[in-house]
């Protein structure tokens, strides 16, 4: 039986496919490629271009392969264009879901884990968060998450269906043999932007906002490497797989850095200044998201591997020194 990854050609989706192929597992790979590239998908999988909001691609792919599980990525991620364009949020985030389900139900494909985000808590009460605090997203793509979340509960309740949803923080990072990595068009992701000024694509790193209540005024975020991302995945799958209950985990490393911590340490990896300049703050952005993972430690026996931020920038500039324009061609 395979397991089909749904946006298996984006980043955390790609880091995940290579991740199950490396542990030998049978892997199928289906994604549009509006957002993702054919390359990032590994040679092992066998990939199929398509879309889930369309039914008939669905059900053809579950006819075709013999499906144990499905981890499904395919979705827009981008908060700033959440707020601007909902709609585009709502169709292919919350229908393309409901199209999956749907198709799933009716070829009894009964385990899904799927992504979902820091941005379904809003602005949090304290911090760490742990998985029962409030959720009251902030944006339209948190909303939206939110609302996968509980479609899944409302369908595995009324139909043979379990499902994880993973709840990231900051994803960052690439694969250590950087052949794959993050590759947003356009990218507005802290650690890429500021490895482009090393790599001569931007003269300086701007600071949103450097007057928040945090001990050097600018933003605290918890920084999750995408390897790390992707094993949780898998243990969330075999969790199921082993008669686990439908379950909702947090990932993260449990530590804060600031914008400029962030800034400081790429200084040291890189070797380079990186010049900084502080500007307004970004509408939305919560001043603190820290994780508490403990229960996907405890309940999933997740482990990060990469918990000092200097080894995962260093992963990513490895990536981006080898790959300056991603995926394209020079
Ligand atoms: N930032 C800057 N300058 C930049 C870019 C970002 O100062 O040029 C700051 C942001 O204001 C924020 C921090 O760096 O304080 C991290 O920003 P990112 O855009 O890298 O990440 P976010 O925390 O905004 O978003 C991430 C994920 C989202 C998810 C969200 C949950 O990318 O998908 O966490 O809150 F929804």
């Amino acid at each position: 039986m395979a397991i089909l990854v749904l946006g298996g050609a984006g980043y955390i989706g790609s880091h995940t496919a290579l991740a199950l192929c490396e542990a030998g597992r049978d892997v199928v790979v289906a994604d549009n490629l509006e957002t993702g590239f054919k390359a990032a998908v590994p040679e092992k999988a066998r990939f199929y271009q398509g879309d889930i909001r369309d039914r008939e691609f669905l059900d053809k792919l579950f006819e075709t392969e013999k499906i144990e599980g499905v981890i499904h990525f395919a979705a827009n991620s981008q908060v700033g264009e959440s707020m601007k364009d909902p709609l585009k949020y709502y169709d292919n985030n919350l229908c393309g879901t409901k199209v999956l389900l749907d198709s799933m139900v009716a070829h009894g494909v009964n385990k899904i884990v799927f992504s979902s985000t820091a941005a379904t808590y809003g602005e949090p009460e304290r911090v760490p968060i742990l998985e029962d605090d409030k959720t009251d997203p902030t944006n339209c793509y948190g909303e939206t998450k939110l609302a996968m979340e509980h479609m899944m509960k409302w369908v595995s309740n009324a139909h043979d269906l379990k499902f994880v949803a993973l709840r990231y923080f900051n994803a960052c990072g690439a694969h250590p043999n950087a052949k794959i990595g993050e590759a947003h068009n356009p990218e507005t992701h802290l650690i890429p932007l500021i490895l482009q000024v090393p790599m001569g694509k931007r003269p300086q790193i701007s600071i949103f906002g450097d007057d928040y209540a945090t001990p050097d005024g600018t933003c605290i975020r918890d920084y999750i490497h995408v390897c790390d991302l992707a094993q949780a995945h898998i243990l969330a799958l075999d969790y199921l797989v082993n008669g686990g209950d439908n379950n909702v985990f947090n990932l993260g490393n449990g530590v804060g850095f600031s914008v400029k911590e962030v800034i400081e340490e790429a200084r040291s990896v890189t070797g380079h200044e990186i010049p900084a300049k502080v500007e307004a703050r970004r509408a939305g952005d919560p001043a603190q998201l820290i994780a508490s993972s403990e229960k996907a430690k405890t309940v999933l026996g997740w482990k990060p591997e990469y918990d000092d931020l200097h080894t995962i920038i260093d992963t990513a500039w490895k990536w981006h020194q080898s790959h300056p324009n991603g995926y394209e061609e020079a």
